[in-house]
């Protein structure tokens, strides 16, 4: 069970504003200019800069060998110009002469060929060499700079997994992957058993016969994914855990935090962020906005109408996602937030005017306590030439700086975010999804985020967390993609839904632990709970919907049989092989949805969310309502102005709103309508627009 609570979140009497700052890279530029920088910097209202990241080669020259004047000298005249420090442990790019002197620490990717240098991240995790090397310059960067009183904290490495290194294909990956399977299954006759070996002779009588997967003739065992993956983040959270303990023993006070990537699949980020104090991650808009085409949520020309702010629920579920990872009231950062165009999208467009701002704002009301612009400047060398910063490459300001110019963080008080709905979100279940995914574009996050969509468009905010998390204080919990039941987990959602109301998605409880089909299906761990069990599922290519309850359903579609004779049947299919069966039942607090359509989940979560007592709104296409404490934020991302609930919204633009008076002020949209607020409430100070 993991823990919600945390010291942080019960000191906030008197809320700090939201902390601003920027990723520096003084290295990169000439040192003459530093003063200038740093003045420019807090004048521009940031309050600390992010260093070092990826600057190993500079701070260790040769091997042992360290030089920190100049880091010594960056620091100084930062803390010159009353700025604050965070210092990045720089392991993500491993120097030149590392590789030379041990080629093995270079990774092999999954096509079997070994990378080189020249890049970032070109280090295996499992390489002892490079653990060394990586311990030996986290203690010395924390030796000298862990007491500095200018530093408040730590960012550990750089994006774990980026270019696809999360999954090791070395032969030290495969050993360590061996003997984690002994650790774990104590016999080869048990890991073939849990396994399902017997299927194709691939039954194992030495933990050196095993080999890594995805390098087979064709698909690799579900089960053999799955227990790979699980290796795979153990290899990260244990590199990670080495630099924490160092930084915990030599810079003690300051947080520890990582720098996670939105959608990012290939490790357990809850298992990774278990020894930091809060998550943060790197929030480009633009940029990812990719996934909605990918997963056939945006019809692609309409995409076009957010190419310039990103999709508000894009972005707000990463934002909910890391701030969830540590466990519900811990924070959340921002380590890296896109201040102008980035270079590694199909095409990279100028931001909206207003997007800065926006982001800012929403990144704020979705629980960051700080948000890092990233670059300071456009870098002139290498590899991101194309991508912005706040100063342009001949050092003036770009546009984003106008915006955060213009931001004030005392607008934005940090204290703690509180929801009244859950989202139960799963790595396990995603990697097993991905497995043997059975249905093109409906991937695990699709599946979820069309959950979260749904919920945002009603006018609700999410909390999404682990499903074995601490439940009691939600009123509604949504499951929508949680394959993987074991028995103590289904104890967990057996005791959440004798207390609050409970929405599962389908493919619910489909799989052991070890990946395998469970085989009474729906029937077995959560048969009491659902009073309904899996009949039929079918997999729906893009143009053959399966209609249901008067919506279209795509891509999936599956089917009940009612067990109970408390379970109601809600909706049935219409047409097709499914005719008649059951799409959508409910048994008392429990609600199972089968088909994959969002206008037949928007219906279902808002009959759950009025039941709970939860009001709902119909929120216009890229309309959003974010709560934080006594502010909440009406945001348009639409590139044209939208009327709402007699609110003009300009384009691209915040409006806040008083959280006690927004009942008020939508209650005409209200589902049920509420109760009319006291006289008190309704001041005269509704909105200000940014
Ligand atoms: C992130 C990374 C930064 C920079 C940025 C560009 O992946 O952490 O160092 O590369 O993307 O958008």
């Amino acid at each position: 069970m993991r823990d919600s609570t945390h010291p942080s979140s019960l000191s906030t009497l008197r809320p700090a504003p939201l902390l601003l700052g920027v990723c520096d890279y003084p290295e990169h530029v000439d040192p003459a200019s530093w003063p200038e920088h740093a003045r420019q910097q807090r004048a521009l209202g940031l309050r600390f800069v992010r260093l070092a990241e990826f600057a190993w080669s500079r701070l260790e020259p040769r091997p042992g060998e360290f030089d920190w004047a100049w880091l010594d000298r960056a620091i100084e005249v930062a803390v010159a110009a009353g700025l604050q420090v965070v210092l990045c442990t720089p392991t993500a790019a491993p120097p030149a002469w590392l590789v030379e002197a041990h080629p093995e620490i270079l990774p092999v990717g999954r096509d079997g060929r070994r990378r080189t240098a020249g890049s970032r991240r070109h280090a295996d995790l499992s390489s002892p060499a490079f653990r060394e090397a990586s311990a030996r310059i986290t203690q010395a960067m924390a030796g000298r700079y862990g007491a500095h009183p200018a530093l408040i904290g730590w960012q550990t490495d750089n994006e774990f997994g980026w270019g696809d290194t999360a999954q090791g294909f070395t032969p030290a990956a495969q050993a360590a992957f061996q003997a984690w399977l002994r650790g774990r299954y104590g016999t080869t006759d048990a890991l073939n058993d849990a396994w399902g070996n017997v299927f194709w002779s691939m039954e194992y009588s030495d933990w050196a016969q095993i080999p890594l997967p995805g390098q087979g003739v064709s698909a690799s065992s579900p089960s053999h994914v799955l227990d790979f993956m699980r290796f795979s983040s153990a290899q990260v959270a244990s590199f990670q855990a080495d630099q924490v303990a160092l930084l915990r023993r030599y810079s003690p006070g300051r947080f520890v935090t990582h720098n996670f990537m939105g959608f990012f699949s290939a490790f357990d980020h809850y298992e990774v962020a278990a020894g930091l104090d809060f998550a943060a991650w790197d929030n480009y808009p633009t940029g990812t906005l990719g996934a909605l085409d990918e997963w056939k949520l945006l019809d692609p020309a309409f995409a076009l109408t957010y190419a310039r702010t990103g999709h508000p629920d894009v972005t707000a579920f990463n934002h909910d996602l890391y701030r969830g990872l540590t466990g519900a009231g811990r924070g959340l950062w921002i380590l890296e937030q896109q201040c102008g165009q980035v270079d590694w999208a199909p095409s990279n467009p100028l931001p909206a005017p207003g997007a800065v701002n926006l982001w800012t704002a929403q990144a704020w009301a979705h629980g960051a306590d700080a948000v890092t612009y990233f670059r300071w400047q456009a870098a002139t060398m290498a590899q991101e030439i194309l991508h912005s910063g706040l100063l342009r490459h001949d050092g003036t300001p770009d546009r984003g700086a106008a915006e955060v110019a213009g931001i004030d963080p005392a607008r934005y008080p940090c204290v703690p975010v509180r929801n009244r709905v859950a989202l139960l979100h799963d790595y396990e279940s995603l990697w097993l999804y991905g497995a043997q995914p059975h249905a093109q574009h409906l991937n695990y996050w699709a599946q979820v985020f069309t959950y979260y969509r749904e919920l945002r468009r009603l006018g609700v905010d999410v909390d999404i967390l682990h499903p074995d998390s601490p439940l009691d204080r939600y009123d509604l919990i949504v499951a929508p993609a949680l394959t993987l039941m074991t028995p103590e987990r289904a104890r967990h959602l057996h005791a959440a839904a004798g207390r609050s109301r409970v929405v599962f998605g389908p493919r619910t409880a489909f799989r052991t632990a070890s990946g395998r089909a469970a085989q009474t299906a729906l029937g077995g761990l959560l048969a009491q709970l659902t009073g309904a069990r899996l009949q039929n599922f079918d997999s729906l290519p893009v143009g053959l919907p399966q209609a249901v309850g008067g919506h279209r359903a795509d891509l999936w579609a599956e089917s009940y049989v009612p067990e109970d004779p408390a379970t109601e049947v809600l909706h049935r299919y219409e047409g097709g092989p499914l005719d008649g069966e059951a799409a959508v039942t409910r048994r008392g607090l429990v609600t199972l949805i089968g088909a994959h359509s969002p206008g037949l989940i928007g219906e279902v979560l808002a009959g759950a969310l009025r039941a709970a007592n939860i009001p709902t709104l119909d929120l216009p296409e890229g309309v959003r309502l974010s709560r934080r404490g006594e502010v909440t934020l009406l945001q348009n991302w639409n590139a044209r102005p939208v009327t709402w609930c007699a609110l003009e919204l300009a384009p691209v633009s915040t409006t806040f709103l008083r959280t006690a008076e927004v009942q008020a002020r939508a209650a005409p949209h209200l589902h049920p309508s509420p109760d009319p607020p006291p006289a008190a409430s309704a001041g005269p100070r509704l909105k200000e627009s940014t």
